[in-house]
């Protein structure tokens, strides 16, 4: 199990690439069950998340090819049934029941457990299964679909007590696209990683409208067909290294972003007082620390608000940032992990019913401390930045399920990082 040790103190500078999305691949990777054809898709992360999707797809039957951001996957002949044992561990791997459904006209999949984040249930994504005409029993923990007569377009209303969901969303879209009939779903997710998903199954033949709105409309089609596809900038991994600029930088440049993607961490950093200036194109920002950065107030919500995955590492951020900051997170309330470990470095946060309240100490120190999931092991890392001493993060595997190589983008920004294998 590795650790990362890092020194603080360090400044960082220069220029740092983006990777492709980790959550924009996902989806996509299993939307290539809808064809035989092969898809090639491009800028997919070396991330443990990916990795476990391409085992999963493998699993079930595919083929796949991976080198260097590139996949190539044929789906000649699959399986309808997703093995627990592929399944269990990574909850996105939920997203292949919507495609294995609509290609075979049913679908096994086991149930995702538990999450460190909060309870994380797929009752959205079954309204929408049933919605399609699709059967929906459990089984020994798993998820048996069918629909022996084909899926039916529907119109369905996909929003539940936190608002819409995103791969809910997505898993409904990717079986509309082979259903008999017209689809409406209402109260659609609109994040990026929707639309990008949209992109790739219109590529592949799909008719698809109003991805990007709470309105996505899918006209099914008998088939679908081969495509290749870029995937977008990961806006998750854009945020976390723009936080980390604002932390510890002296101007630190990102490359391959989109700054329509990053509007609300944008406007965060710049009410905190620091500064993010884009290229004309908007693939390319620069981010200075102010010079008197102060707290700010947060809240996250569903995309264009400020998401939910950049919570924790803003947390971080904001534990040495004069003046006090609430935080509170809408999507995932239980989401504060991170704070019990940053308290460990001497931050002075108060969590209370999924809003934190954070007073800005003037420096942190080091401290054994551990992951918990993915984002709340970016905070700790950002957080270790500018702490005084060498911090020891703990269960780092988390971090690599979604960062592709951060510490030795991190070293190259001229942090003092080692990864340790113990
Ligand atoms: N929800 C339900 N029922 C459902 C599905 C969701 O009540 O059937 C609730 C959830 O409990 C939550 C809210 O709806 O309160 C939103 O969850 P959503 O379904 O949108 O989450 P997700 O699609 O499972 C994706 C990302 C998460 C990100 C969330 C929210 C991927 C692979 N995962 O999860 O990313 O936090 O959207 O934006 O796209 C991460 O990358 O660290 C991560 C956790």
């Amino acid at each position: 199990m590795d650790q990362l040790l890092v020194h603080g103190g360090s400044t960082l500078k220069g220029a740092v690439n983006i990777s492709g999305s980790k959550n924009a691949s996902l989806p996509i990777l299993a939307a290539t069950l809808l064809t035989e054809d092969p898809c090639i898709i491009r800028r997919v992360p070396d991330v443990s998340d990916t990795n476990y999707m391409v085992q999963i797809l493998n699993a079930l039957g595919a083929d796949v090819e991976r080198s260097s951001g590139t996949v190539r996957i044929t789906a000649g002949d699959v399986s309808h049934v997703a093995p627990y044992e592929q399944v269990r561990r990574m909850r996105a791997s939920i997203c292949v029941m919507g495609p294995l459904l609509a290609r075979h006209g049913r679908a096994v999949v086991s149930l995702p457990g538990g999450c460190v984040i909060g309870d994380r249930p797929v009752d959205l994504h079954l309204r929408g299964m049933e919605a399609l005409g699709a059967k929906v029993e459990f089984e020994g923990g798993n998820i048996h679909l069918s629909a022996p007569d084909g899926l039916r377009g529907a119109e369905m209303d996909l929003r539940g007590g936190s608002g819409p969901t995103v791969l809910g969303t997505g898993n409904v879209m990717m079986a509309a696209c082979l259903a008999d009939g017209v689809t409406v779903i209402e109260s659609a997710a609109a994040e990026p990683e929707v639309v990008d998903l949209a992109d790739f199954l219109t590529g592949m033949g799909a008719r698809i409208t109003g991805a990007g709105t709470r309105r996505i409309t899918i006209e099914g089609v008998p088939a679908l067909h081969g495509v290749e596809h870029t995937v977008i900038p990961d806006r998750i991994e854009a945020g976390t290294f723009m936080a980390a600029a604002a932390l510890a930088g002296e101007g630190v440049t990102l490359r391959r972003v989109r700054r329509d993607h990053m509007e609300a961490v944008t406007r965060a950093l710049e009410a905190s007082g620091h500064s993010v200036a884009f290229n004309d194109r908007g693939d390319t920002c620069k981010v200075n620390r102010g010079g008197s950065p102060s707290g700010v107030e947060l809240e996250t919500a569903p995309y264009p608000a400020y998401p939910t995955d950049m919570q924790a590492q803003m947390t971080a951020l904001l534990a040495t940032t004069p003046g006090i900051s609430v935080v509170k997170d809408t999507i995932f309330p239980q989401r504060f992990m991170h704070c019990a470990e940053l308290k460990r470095m001497g931050a002075d946060i108060k969590v209370d019913h999924g809003v934190a309240v954070v007073r800005g100490v003037e420096r942190l120190s080091a401290a054994p401390v551990m992951a918990s999931d993915l984002r709340a092991s970016a905070a700790l890392v950002l957080a270790a930045l500018t702490a005084s001493g060498s911090t020891v993060i703990n269960r780092l595997y988390h971090i690599d399920r979604g960062y592709e190589h951060i510490d030795e983008k991190l070293e190259a920004l001229g942090a003092d990082v080692e990864r340790v294998k113990v």
